[in-house]
């Protein structure tokens, strides 16, 4: 594998899981296939544990974004969605990208169709259009800035108080950003549906039942949920306020996959995946997420398929907004 010129990322250490990776014939092709053809996997943290136990570099959204612009290695494999594998390309468009599954979409990215989007930016001239990176490469390049749950609040920021904004494709993330800044925003009539699937009820019966557990929310979460948390961020920074914080135990409402990094880290604390509405569900995984497999990923290592390929145009249209939050971030 050629060397990595990223300083200030920090790769994987696999050391302590060499045990879970000799107890797998396709884990080991897998990594066998990673050096042979010089490639890089990327995994966000809602891939299950098999996954990202052998990730290169295991993230949220903006680390993947960041680690995509860095990497020389000749294919980057992103264990995640359909737009963060499109992030990878638009930003480092040399490079072989593949998706393990072509059909890992995401639900925020399908509730903004670009033609929709480009009458609604039409109907509000004049604003700045501030997209989550949550959202294809069409709406990125309608975007003026790009931004993830982890930034957001700082590219709100960024831009000067006498500019109207327009925020896509999350209403969640979008009002809590509202409260959060104090901006007045035009928000689209996005969601996500594992986030939009938590039960404000069944949270409440089971904070009672567990008295000393804190609860943490991810930003996508709705309005009466993210008002009951004692701490609302992104993966990563719900990863870090767990790491910190005094508490034994949590309830936490994101997608049950970020738990596994969580128990990992502080393993003498307990993480309760928060209820959802359906109690026959299990709604707290992103269907779309848990679409990448061990062989998916083995498959599109060997075959070299299926690949992201974007139009130079689009590239060049979605990449402005892209570097904008890079270079904020
Ligand atoms: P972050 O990775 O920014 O925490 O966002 C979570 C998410 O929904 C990714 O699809
Ligand atoms: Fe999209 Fe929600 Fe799945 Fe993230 S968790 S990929 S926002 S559907």
């Amino acid at each position: 594998m050629k060397s990595l010129n990223i300083s200030s990322i920090k790769k994987t250490n696999h050391s302590k899981y060499n045990q879970f990776r000799n107890n797998s014939d396709l884990v080991s092709e897998i990594i066998q296939l990673k050096k042979e053809k010089n490639a890089v996997l990327l995994a966000h943290y809602y891939q299950s544990p098999e996954i990202q136990e052998i990730a290169d570099y295991l993230g949220d959204s903006l680390y993947l974004a960041q680690c995509a612009q860095k990497i020389d290695a000749d294919i980057i494999v992103i264990a995640g969605v359909h737009f963060m594998a499109e992030t990878a390309k638009i930003i480092n468009p040399s490079k072989m990208v593949l998706l393990p599954d072509l059909e890992a979409g995401c639900s925020l990215a399908d509730s903004c169709p670009p033609n929709d989007f480009k009458k609604f930016i039409k109907n509000h001239p004049k604003t700045v259009v501030v997209t989550y990176i949550n959202c294809s490469a069409e709406i990125k390049a309608l975007s003026d800035i790009v931004c993830t749950s982890s930034n957001a609040e700082k590219i709100i920021n960024s831009i000067p108080k006498n500019k109207s904004i327009l925020f896509a494709p999350d209403k969640n993330l979008g009002n809590y950003l509202i409260k959060k800044t104090g901006r007045d925003m035009i928000l689209w009539d996005g969601a996500c549906i594992v986030h939009e699937a938590f039960s404000l009820d069944r949270i409440i019966a089971l904070a009672k039942k567990y008295p000393k557990a804190k609860f943490i929310a991810h930003p996508e979460s709705t309005s009466p949920v993210l008002n009951i948390a004692n701490f609302i961020g992104s993966t990563s920074a719900l990863l870090k306020y767990i790491k910190t914080d005094s508490s034994n135990s949590y309830i936490v409402a994101t997608e049950s996959g970020i738990i596994h990094q969580m128990q990992k880290s502080c393993p003498d604390k307990t993480f309760i995946p928060a209820p959802v509405k359906d109690e026959s569900c299990a709604c707290s995984e992103c269907a779309y997420m848990k679409l990448n497999t061990l062989k998916k990923l083995h498959n599109c290592l060997l075959n070299e398929s299926p690949q992201i390929n974007l139009n130079e145009r689009l590239i060049n249209k979605s990449r402005k907004s892209i570097d904008r939050m890079l270079a904020l971030s």
